[in-house]
C-alpha cells in the first residue's frame, strides 16, 4: 500500500489558535441589589424621607431610583417641590445617615444567594472581578458583607468619575481587560444601558422588562454556576 495522499487542504501542522480576544476576561459586579439587597434599604430610606417631608412617593418612582446617584434620586423624590441648595444638601445628608444606620446592621449572611459562590468560582476560570457602584457607601457595604477582599478593584461614587458608564470603563482599565471582554452584573435599567453603551455584555438580575437592554436576565444568581454562565455568555453575541 502506498503512502496516504496528503490533500492540499490538510494542514500538516495544527495552526496555533488565535488568541481568544472574544473570551470573557472580567466581571464587573454592581453592589446595591446585586451583592446584597441594599437597593431595598435605599428605597426604604427615601420612603421615610418622603413621609417626613409630606411628599408622595409611588411604587414606580421608588423603584426607578435604582442605580441613580443620591442627588438625582432626591430630585426625583422631590418632584415639583422646589428647595434651596442648602435644604437639598440637608435632605441628602438625612437620607444618607438613615441609610447608613441600616448598613451597620448588615452581616455576611446578607450576601444575596449565588453571589458569593460566583465570586469564589470565577477566578478559577481566569476571570478578574471588580465591584462597580454609584454609591459612596459601596466600600462600607462590601466590608460589612465580608466581600471587600474578593475584588481586584473597587470603583465607586467616591471616585472622580461622573457616570455609571465611565465607572465601568475605569474598572475595565484598572483590570486591563478591554470592554468587549467585560460582563457587567446589574439590577438597574440605568446600569444595563450604560454597560451596553460602552460595548460590554450585561447580566441583568431582576425584572426582564426593566432590564431589556441586558444580554441575558436572571431572576437572581441562585444556583448559577460559573462554568455554565461563561458558556452561555460566550455563545451570546454582543
Ligand atoms: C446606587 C444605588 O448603587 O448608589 C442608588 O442603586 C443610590 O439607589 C446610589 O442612590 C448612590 O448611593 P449613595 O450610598 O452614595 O447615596
Ligand atoms: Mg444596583
Amino acid at each position: 500500500m502506498g503512502m496516504p495522499q496528503i490533500l492540499e487542504s490538510t494542514p500538516r501542522i495544527r495552526p496555533t489558535p488565535a488568541p481568544a480576544t472574544n473570551s470573557i476576561g472580567a466581571f464587573l459586579f454592581d453592589v446595591d441589589g446585586v451583592l446584597a439587597d441594599t437597593a431595598r434599604l435605599h428605597e426604604a430610606a427615601w420612603r421615610r424621607l418622603a413621609i417626613r417631608e409630606g411628599l408622595s412617593l409611588d411604587t414606580d418612582t421608588a423603584r426607578s431610583l435604582r442605580g441613580l446617584s443620591r442627588s438625582d434620586s432626591l430630585r426625583r423624590v422631590l418632584g415639583q417641590r422646589r428647595v434651596t441648595q442648602h435644604r437639598f444638601n440637608e435632605l441628602m445628608e438625612q437620607k444618607n445617615c438613615d441609610y447608613l444606620r441600616q448598613v451597620e446592621q448588615l452581616t455576611p449572611t446578607d450576601v444575596l444567594p449565588g453571589s458569593s459562590e460566583l465570586l469564589e468560582e470565577l477566578p478559577g476560570f481566569g476571570i478578574r472581578v471588580a465591584a462597580v457602584s454609584a454609591s459612596c457607601n459601596a466600600r462600607p457595604v462590601l466590608d460589612r458583607l465580608g466581600l471587600l477582599d474578593r475584588f481586584a478593584a473597587v470603583v465607586d461614587g467616591t471616585d472622580d468619575v461622573s457616570t455609571t458608564g465611565h465607572r465601568f470603563l475605569s474598572a475595565s482599565a484598572v483590570l486591563r481587560v478591554e470592554p468587549s471582554r467585560c460582563v457587567v452584573v446589574e439590577d438597574s435599567t440605568t446600569g444595563a444601558a450604560a454597560a451596553r453603551q460602552f460595548g460590554m455584555k450585561c447580566l441583568g438580575l431582576g425584572d426582564a422588562t426593566a432590564l431589556c437592554m441586558a444580554t441575558m436576565v436572571f431572576e437572581s444568581l441562585r444556583g448559577v454556576d460559573a462554568r455554565s454562565l461563561l458558556r452561555w455568555l460566550t455563545r451570546t453575541p454582543h
